[in-house]
């Protein structure tokens, strides 16, 4: 690994997610350096973030290549060009083929706006909403060719509350989503964090439950 770990993000998006990164790194918080930003659309206002910081940002769009796996291949080259340790997945919107992300095992994580294993996939908060449930979060995992599947870093929660929409809870959860992502992202970085087989060491000890967010710490 480089000294300073180098991050490849990859994001659809608006990209606030990306701009806690750039945030965090800039102000010592996050030890890392974004290498490169990635999107699938050239309109991403992500990758406008990245370039404002610098950062070299590219957008590669499904519908310029022939298959998903040619379109997998391509994305996963332009990465690995930027030589990152990592590469995280903030407000990436397309599913990535499992032979594209067999070689990055360990080293590519996800932030999902849900307390996985529920709400996998889309409208998280409307389906939480909608499951009646008194607690919702997100979470960051490790990404395996099992859609929102791979092994679970941590966690942030937020209640649900009264009177509460989808775009009330989106805005609750995204708060606790920014300092849960930069938090593992460190421990990540710093090598405290490993994918063990399927599980998840945390300083050499396997996981029984993912971290979770407190008063903007990780605790196991
Ligand atoms: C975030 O809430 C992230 O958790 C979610 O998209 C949003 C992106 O926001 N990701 C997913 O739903 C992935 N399946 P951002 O562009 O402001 O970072």
């Amino acid at each position: 690994m480089a000294a300073i770990p180098r991050l490849a993000v990859l994001a659809s998006g608006r990209g606030s997610n990306l701009q806690a990164i750039l945030d965090a790194v800039a102000e010592g918080r996050l030890h890392a350096r974004v290498a490169g930003v990635f999107g699938d659309r050239h309109k991403a206002f992500a990758l406008e973030r990245a370039r404002d910081a610098g950062i070299p940002a590219q957008a590669l769009r499904p519908r310029d290549f022939a298959s998903r796996s040619e379109f997998d291949a391509a994305l996963f080259a332009a990465v690995a060009a930027v030589e990152p340790d990592f590469i995280v997945c903030a407000g990436y919107m397309r599913l990535l083929g499992a032979e594209a992300i067999a070689p990055w095992e360990g080293r590519i994580v996800n932030i999902h706006p849900s307390l996985l294993p529920a709400f996998k996939g889309l409208d998280t908060h409307a389906r939480a909403l909608e499951a009646g449930m008194a607690e919702h979060g997100a979470s960051l995992h490790f990404v395996s060719a099992d859609l929102d599947g791979g092994p679970v870093i941590a966690q942030a929660r937020v209640p649900v509350l009264p009177g509460d929409d989808a775009d009330a809870l989106a805005q609750r959860v995204l708060a606790v989503e920014h300092p849960l992502m930069i938090s593992a992202l460190e421990l990540l970085c710093t090598g405290r964090i490993r994918l063990r087989g399927a599980a998840v060491e945390f300083d050499g000890q396997v996981l029984q439950a993912p971290l979770q967010l407190a008063a903007n710490r990780l605790r196991a």
